[in-house]
């Protein structure tokens, strides 16, 4: 008899500033879609967005790396954002789990309670704590890690490398450059806030895989995007060779397989051979680091396990989502055809020319080759500064 009167009171004092932003607003250059599909801007001006997820009511929750957690609703004529998180500290990862919205930093993954109702944040405090927060790559893109029955056991958790080529990342023991999982207790713990859990842990699940920016869970394992290293300042790499080379990356770690390396930082893919002999589109080669780690090495899947899809050069694939139409929330979706394909989102690159990447791909599953298309692309070179912004509008309804 209490409820009423105090839910009442609880939404009068969260009544909180949302911003209203009309559709159809124009997106800051041409972007390109293939024939049959389109793309509209849902909400624009955010602040470097980078993760986005709905929650159980279709409410989109997006990290504003520099701001925060904001949530957009649909709402009649347009979109409404409001900042539900304020801390400068996301960088990138976020999964929102029923009433539970989990976002990383580059040290901490923060669990929050979440009332989509009143989209409201009711708690938050600290789920894995200790990771490399240092370098220059400090994204962690992360998972809820379930069991057969569907019960959450924990976090599959990425680092990324300390430097854009990382010597230490040859040890996993680093911590760099790699997966674990992370388990929670066993036994529930019975204070609140539970302890965190604190990285590394005991578990690799794999390495050598330079920055893994997105995970995808598919085929009894997990689907990782992975950004290559700029060899731009290794010899013998300079120029051209440097400009399309080398590919950015699709991996698949086993989840019940042991730990296996992918590679980084002596392997990496070619994208454009350039005539080199001995060389051709998606071989594996060595960036001379070390001599004993040289192009034979680089070819032995004990050493290296390749990638099962090779990205173009420079793309940056941030994020990668199934499309499965089953769990499509009621919103109109993707073609049919595209039921089961995997969606990629590029950021771009600064550092290849001209510029390439900005846009979603599909990539048809089960896989074939290389192949992938751009479903929506945005403006190759209009002057945008290294930190493109991706709008939550290249979200591909998933
Ligand atoms: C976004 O920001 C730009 C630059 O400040 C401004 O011109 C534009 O009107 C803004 N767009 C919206 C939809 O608020
Ligand atoms: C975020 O910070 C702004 C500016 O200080 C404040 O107005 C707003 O209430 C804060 N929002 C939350 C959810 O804490």
């Amino acid at each position: 008899m209490f409820s009423a009167p105090l839910v009442f009171l609880f939404s009068a004092v969260c009544a909180h500033a949302a911003t209203f932003q009309p559709s159809g607003i124009p997106f800051k250059g041409p972007v390109v879609t293939p024939a049959g599909l389109s793309a509209s801007v849902v909400f624009s001006n955010l602040t470097t967005p980078r993760g986005i997820a709905f929650d159980e009511l279709g409410n989109l929750l997006v990290v504003e790396r520099g701001l925060g957690i904001s949530v957009l609703t649909e709402v009649q004529g347009g979109w409404e954002r409001e900042i539900v998180v304020n801390n400068t500290d996301f960088t990138h990862g976020i999964v929102v789990d029923g009433r539970r919205i989990f976002a990383s930093t580059a040290t901490t993954i923060i669990e929050h309670f979440w009332d989509p109702e009143t989209r409201t944040v009711t708690d938050a405090f600290p789920a894995v704590t200790g990771l490399p927060g240092d370098g220059e790559l400090t994204t962690h893109t992360f998972l809820l890690d379930r069991d057969k029955d569907n019960i959450v056991r924990g976090y599959l958790v990425g680092s990324g490398p300390l430097t854009n080529i990382d010597l230490t990342a040859r040890d996993p023991a680093s911590g760099r450059s790699q997966i674990r999982r992370l388990k929670l207790p066993e036994v529930q713990i019975a204070v609140f806030p539970p302890p965190p859990i604190g990285w590394p842990g005991d578990d690799l699940v794999a390495f050598g895989i330079r920055n893994p920016a997105g995970f995808a869970f598919r085929d009894g394992g997990l689907y990782v995007v992975e950004n290559a290293a700029s060899i731009d300042a290794v010899p013998g790499f300079e120029g051209d060779f440097a400009n399309d080379n080398p590919a950015d990356e699709l991996e698949f770690v086993d989840l019940s397989a042991k730990a296996k390396s992918y590679g980084f930082p002596d392997c990496s893919t070619v994208w454009n051979p350039f005539g080199r002999p001995g060389l051709s589109k998606g071989d594996q080669f060595n960036l001379n680091l070390d001599g004993t780690r040289d192009d034979a090495f680089c070819k032995q899947v004990a050493n290296n396990e390749p990638p099962v899809l090779n990205f173009q050069a420079h793309s940056v694939p941030l994020d990668i989502k199934f499309y499965d139409r089953s769990q499509k929330n009621g919103r109109v979706g993707l073609p049919a055809r595209f039921d089961g394909d995997a969606f990629v989102s590029f950021h771009g690159s600064f550092n290849r020319v001209p510029p390439t990447g900005y846009g979603v791909v599909r990539v048809p599953f089960p896989l074939n080759g290389d192949s992938y298309e751009f479903i929506v692309q945005g403006p190759e070179s209009c002057g945008l500064p290294r930190s493109r912004k991706v709008h939550p509008s290249r979200r591909i309804g998933l």
